[in-house]
């Protein structure tokens, strides 16, 4: 267990040790356990974190808002709109001040290509951690929650467990890539077999796949890539743990107009019963929501008895008061 984590920025996936996300994960279940018995555990009792917001959330907002309340403590949400910024706060100008006021400065950016350097930038600034709450390139609180929910319902032991990571229809907007490269980079440092499903055009970020490969050879676990036109249907075969979603064509087009007439071409891409079927039986559905419902994914798999929708939606309060708790 690594117990010193005070200070800690959180941005990308990697940026903690596999024994640090281990004692982040003892951490939660830990408080999921204090949260059960309404055993008080206000680790941060007066530490205010700052939650800057340039893009909309349920789930995030509400966990980290929530969070930091029942660590004793409080969440200022804070809508990027409502601020200066437009009128010249630089990232510099951010970490700086608000490094002043908050004990935490908890950031959603997800423009692609500006995300992620935008965060990096207020963390070069600012004294107190910056936690990353989704970026163009990582959404590491959400894997940390699938992570513990993969935990709780297939055992600590997830070696040759096979997770399919897949591509996923979606009609309302081009997603980000960030969950899916989240997942491919934490999971084989815990034991899975992880196979990337899309269909021409979806690929991810190189670099990101070639730290993924590395983690998978450095851990002993196996890593493919199905690119295909029916690769969902490919993939989905003897899997233990079916993550499903839809993301933009970012490294094809960055044009909207174009990634939606790319997207538009599979709409087959849909977790349904027959695709369920083709995976183990006792293998469990993942999705991060919001979903697009029976575009994405239908809703007798995904209100079935197989979906963990709601235990993951959970866990991102426990996982993120964990590391709140740590860093803070
Ligand atoms: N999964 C997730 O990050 O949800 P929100 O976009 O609602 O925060």
């Amino acid at each position: 267990m690594q117990t010193y984590l005070h200070g800690r920025d959180l941005i990308g996936d990697l940026d903690f040790s596999k024994e640090e996300v281990e004692t982040v994960l003892d951490v939660a279940f830990d408080l999921k356990r204090k949260r059960a018995l309404n055993e008080p555990h206000a680790y941060l009792r007066d530490k205010v974190l700052a939650m800057l917001f340039f893009f909309s959330s349920t789930r995030t907002r509400g966990s980290f808002e929530a969070g930091m309340a029942q660590l004793g403590g409080h969440g200022a949400f804070i809508d990027s709109n409502t601020t200066q910024i437009s009128h010249g706060d630089t990232p510099k100008e951010i970490g700086e001040i608000f490094g002043r006021y908050f004990d935490g400065i908890a950031i959603r950016h997800c423009d692609w290509l500006d995300g992620n350097k935008y965060l990096n930038a207020v963390a070069q600034a600012s004294r107190v951690p910056v936690l990353n709450m989704q970026c163009d390139i990582y959404h590491p609180f959400q894997c940390l929650a699938d992570l513990m929910t993969i935990i709780e319902k297939k055992g600590r032991d997830l070696r040759k467990k096979k997770m399919v990571v897949s591509w996923a229809y979606a009609a309302s907007y081009l997603k980000p890539i960030s969950v899916p490269q989240s997942l491919i980079l934490q999971m084989p440092r815990f034991g899975m077999d992880v196979t990337l499903a899309y269909p021409p055009g979806f690929q991810l970020m190189p670099e990101i796949v070639g730290m993924a490969e590395e983690q998978a050879r450095k851990y002993k676990t196996n890593f493919e890539i199905v690119e295909a036109v029916d690769g969902m249907d490919i993939a989905f075969k003897d899997a233990d743990i079916i993550y499903a979603k839809s993301w933009g064509p970012l490294l094809t087009t960055a044009d909207k107009t174009e990634g939606k007439k790319l997207q538009d071409s599979y709409k087959n891409w849909i977790t349904d019963e027959r695709k369920m079927a083709l995976a183990q039986p006792d293998a469990i559905y993942m999705h991060p929501l919001p979903a697009d419902r029976n575009i994405e994914v239908t809703d007798e798999v995904i209100d079935g008895p197989n979906s963990v929708v709601y235990d993951e939606a959970e866990n991102r309060l426990h996982a993120q008061k964990a590391v709140m708790a740590l860093t803070m």
